[in-house]
């Protein structure tokens, strides 16, 4: 993830900017910069690939005088690791100097605009577009946050920014766009300062603003005027930093599954970087590691976890079967390390986990491995047995998960087994470059997608928990690719909220599960766009008639969905293959506020691990 440290106020600002730096340097970063402005009017910056040793190298040699500045650890999206690439960048001038975190999902649009206009680039990046649009406004006279909010209005996706400009030393303006991306305004004593998350404040600045989608600040050394993207004062209450360190780990949420639940759209950039060219259809799962030959040779894939991630299996046989027409199953990992499965060099055997320590799932990547099968796992935990033990490892990258619920684990699980899919599907000549590229312009919207899910329901949740808390048993119901979804939001609310939920296909509810629906019985139905809704509409007949509650989760603006069910959470309009994972951020967030409802634990449910390292 990349991070971002700023600082305005009397101090010089270089040393101020390589802490902050080193604070958000757990987010992950393959290249990192600092931009001074000094009284005279002058940008400078130092920059470099690599660790952050690097460019401390740089500054203490050549040391960039001036009490402004901003920082950047850099994780690649658009253009390689390099020192040209890395943030923050300037226009051509040096006037505006800007670092960014985010996808630029139209900067290909805005590049050639910018470019037929004469002006010249000198990175690879998406992020390179900012400074010249906001330096293009402000050499025409604007006022700096007039021209970041003009320039924010023209970029798709979701951003979070801060600039500074060499003529107006005393002032940085942050942005942040949709849900990707954290971006909060520090409050010190006569200085301010601008980081990625709160933590990265602590000890520095007494209290702190995060920034809302949609709010810009206008920050200098006596503090800072927070306005919508049309100029607006909004209404900003900065939060009095805890000096505790686990509340401070919180970052401003109530509990570690809200905060990681609203990780989930930068997560997802995250699992993307440097693993997709998004500026040509070249999809590179370099860390999968398979050749042509490889992929061609399997014959099939068997997917292994348990718990959510089985589920997440369960989503990624499916993109497998789908994208790259392979056999694929997802297999309980505890049945099958006793089963004798019927494997051989040309079976793929995919572990998919967040810690990388499950007993069961270990003993079936054993099992696999005895038996010759070629094994990948999909791990979140960096070093841990899993990937020890296989021969490939595609990490998540969600970043640290400490609430016992997964949410970003299995979001982002996902990503990756569609990038899996998508490597093979290609590397097969299943799919051409056409198809390959839509795929790619899609993944390029799934972090703003997912922020969208994110902020849909806002407001909902708490009348929903009031009214579904008081239920004692749910059925959740979905089909096709929505089916994991179900399994995992029923899961969800089970073990959050200790309230009994059990999911299943749709079609299945008629074959049993349909008796236990009455007025107590609430069904979470999964009908959005491309989840076989038409069939849903006949499942959630089904069961109105039955004076059974139907709590739908449909795609915004699906006023039929929403005529026939009791209650809809909304899901925001997406490619068919990134629908699921969007889905299922309602579902994290309805068992969330039930359980904050009926009392329970939220970040430690009773009886419950985070890794279970014993069968
Ligand atoms: C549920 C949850 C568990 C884990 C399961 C497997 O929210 O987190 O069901 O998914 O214990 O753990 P890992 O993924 O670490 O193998």
């Amino acid at each position: 993830m990349c991070g971002i440290f700023a600082y305005v106020g009397p101090r010089e600002a270089a040393p101020l900017l390589l802490e902050g730096l080193r604070r958000v340097e757990y987010r992950g970063y393959d290249s990192a910069g600092v931009a001074v402005a000094n009284a005279r009017g002058a940008v400078h910056v130092r920059k470099a690939a690599g660790k952050l040793d690097s460019l401390a190298r740089l500054v203490a040699a050549d040391a960039p005088a001036g009490s402004c500045g901003i920082g950047h650890t850099r994780w690649a999206t658009h253009g390689k690791p390099t020192d040209d690439n890395a943030h923050p960048h300037t226009d051509p001038s040096g006037r505006v100097a800007a670092v960014h975190n985010g996808i630029v999902e139209n900067h290909l649009a805005l590049k050639r605009r910018l470019t037929d206009a004469g002006r010249v680039f000198a990175s690879a990046t998406d992020s390179e577009v900012i400074p010249h649009l906001v330096e293009a406004r402000v050499s025409a006279g604007a006022d700096l946050a007039d021209a970041v909010r003009a320039a924010a209005a023209e970029l798709d996706g979701a951003n979070a920014v801060v600039c500074l400009d060499a003529r107006d030393p005393r002032r940085l303006v942050a942005v942040r766009l949709g849900n990707a991306g954290g971006l909060a305004v520090g409050y010190g004593d006569g200085e301010m300062f601008v980081a990625s998350d709160l933590p990265a404040l602590a000890g520095l600045a007494a209290r702190a603003l995060p920034l809302a989608p949609g709010q810009v600040a206008d920050v200098t050394p006596e503090g800072a005027r927070i306005t919508d993207l049309s100029g607006k004062p909004t209404a900003a209450a900065p939060l009095t930093l805890p000096a505790d360190a686990v509340a401070a780990a919180k970052g401003g949420y109530r509990h570690f599954m809200l905060k990681e639940t609203h990780e989930q759209p930068e997560a997802a950039m995250n699992a993307l970087r440097g693993r997709i060219a998004f500026d040509s259809p070249a999809l590179t799962v370099h860390e999968a590691g398979f050749t042509d030959a490889e992929a061609a040779a399997f014959k099939r894939v068997v997917l292994v976890g348990m718990g959510t991630s089985l589920f997440a299996a369960q989503l990624g046989a499916l993109y497998l079967e789908e994208l790259a027409r392979i056999p694929a199953s997802a297999e309980d990992a505890s049945e099958f390390r006793y089963r004798r499965p019927v494997l051989d060099r040309e079976t793929l055997v995919v572990a998919v986990a967040q810690s990388g320590e499950t007993a069961d799932t270990l003993e079936a990547m054993h099992a696999a491995q005895t038996a010759g099968a070629r094994l990948l796992a999909v791990v979140n935990a960096e070093g841990s047995q899993a990937t020890r033990l296989a021969g490939n490892t595609l990490l998540l990258r969600a970043g640290p998960e400490i609430a016992v619920a997964s949410t970003k684990t299995f979001t982002n699980a996902l990503v990756c087994l569609l990038l899996t899919a998508l490597e093979l599907g290609q590397r097969r000549g299943v799919l051409d470059e056409e198809a390959v590229t839509a795929h790619v312009g899609a993944l390029a919207h799934l972090p703003a997608l997912l922020g969208e899910a994110i902020a849909l329901n806002d407001g909902a949740y708490p009348r929903l928990a009031k009214r579904y808390g008081a239920m004692r048993r749910f059925l959740y119901v979905g089909r096709g690719r929505l089916l994991p979804i179900a399994l995992e939001g029923a899961m969800k609310l089970k073990e959050v909220s200790y309230i009994h939920a059990e999911g299943m296909s749709a079609a299945m509810m008629k074959h049993g599960p349909i008796a236990l629906v009455d007025k107590e019985t609430p069904v979470v139905a999964l009908a959005p766009a491309h989840g076989m809704r038409d069939k849903m509409l006949a499942n959630i007949n089904e069961v109105a008639a039955r004076e059974g509650p139907v709590l739908a989760v449909a795609t915004a603006g699906d006023d039929e969905v929403a005529a026939l069910a009791s209650d809809v959470l909304w899901t925001p309009p997406g490619a068919p293959l990134l629908e699921p994972i969007a889905a299922a951020i309602p579902l994290q967030l309805l068992a969330y506020h039930v359980a904050l409802h009926t009392g329970a634990d939220v970040d430690q449910p009773r009886n419950l691990a985070k890794s279970v390292t014993v069968e």
